[in-house]
């Protein structure tokens, strides 16, 4: 929360009240999101007044109405302040989104993360982002990497209808392709290898994991999101080599990168993790054998 916040509210709320007042709140597009504790429900919209009149490129102010749930990982909205509308347009690194925040699931502090990673692709690398959402990550990896070739997996109907426009939308990006679908059903239909496999789904991407081994090229790496504690993340990493083990697979390399906090002493983590035969010697030169067959484009389902 900006100082400012706390100053307009002075007089508002009570000294007591102004030390509930939650520290922060997020803005996706025009819409700001913020925490409302019980104790300040009755001056919520004074809050929200507060909010508008400090930044005048935000239009809508919501509450949330309970938390992330569902297989959709969707978050319950009320707005209490500005326009009565909950969709918007959000800018992440050049690449406009189209969302509703409380139909579909997007997080604007992951956009570092979502950068990370573009950062991570190399040149003519084929990619798969499972549980896509509205395509942030692919179409900033699309974007960053115009050489690559990437594809994603989204279930949620409503999120995958945004990810769509918003590729339309992203007229300059052209090496994107997006699936509606369960990632259990649709990937192994597809038939297809990738270079490089990202799970953003940390609260249950390791049901997925053989899935996504059984498609990853020899040598290819694997972005696995999870939440963890702390001083547990190395349990992570045994996950993924469990599901190796299981798959006759090999774990060459793991690092794990700390990106976000989601609740007392736990973290959201993403294990970067390279992955071979069990014959395979660790780092074994990447290029050789997993961009043998980068030219094939088999896809054969409708992307759309
Ligand atoms: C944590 S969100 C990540 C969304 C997006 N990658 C982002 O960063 O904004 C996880 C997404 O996985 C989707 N999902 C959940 N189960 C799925 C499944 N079995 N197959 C495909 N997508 C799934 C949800 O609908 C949700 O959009």
């Amino acid at each position: 929360m900006s100082r400012k916040l706390k100053d307009v509210l002075r007089g508002v709320l009570t000294p007591t009240e102004l030390q509930c007042l939650v520290q922060s709140y997020d803005v996706v597009g025009d819409i700001a999101i913020i925490i409302i504790p019980p104790e300040l429900i009755e001056k919520e919209h004074f809050i929200a007044a507060a909010i508008l009149s400090l930044h005048k490129n935000i239009k809508v102010v919501a509450k949330r109405d309970g938390i992330y749930g569902g297989e959709f990982r969707t978050l319950p909205l009320r707005i209490i302040g500005g326009e009565q509308r909950k969709e918007t347009v959000h800018t992440e690194d050049g690449v406009r989104l189209m969302l509703n925040p409380e139909t579909v699931y997007f997080s604007v502090r992951s956009g570092t993360e979502r950068k990370r990673i573009a950062s991570l692709v190399q040149a003519k690398e084929e990619v798969l982002v499972l549980f896509s959402g509205i395509g942030p990550y692919p179409l900033i990896i699309g974007r960053a990497n115009p050489s690559c070739r990437v594809v994603g997996i989204e279930k949620n109907p409503e999120a995958h209808r945004y990810a769509l426009k918003n590729l339309g939308s992203n007229r300059r990006i052209t090496n994107v392709r997006l699936y509606q679908g369960d990632v259990d059903s649709v990937l192994p239909a597809l038939d297809r290898k990738f270079d490089r496999i990202v799970m953003p789904l940390p609260t249950s991407a390791e049901v997925f994991l053989s899935v996504a081994l059984a498609a990853l090229r020899r040598q290819g790496w694997l972005h696995f999101y999870d939440l963890q504690q702390e001083g547990r993340f190395e349990d992570t990493v045994a996950k993924i080599e469990a599901a190796c083990r299981r798959d006759v697979l090999q774990l060459l390399s793991a690092e794990i990168a700390v990106c976000g906090h989601c609740g007392p002493r736990t973290y959201r983590i993403c294990v970067d993790a390279q992955i071979g035969r069990i014959s395979d010697p660790p780092h074994l030169k990447e290029g050789q054998e997993n961009f043998k067959d980068n030219q094939k484009d088999n896809i054969p389902l409708d992307p759309q």
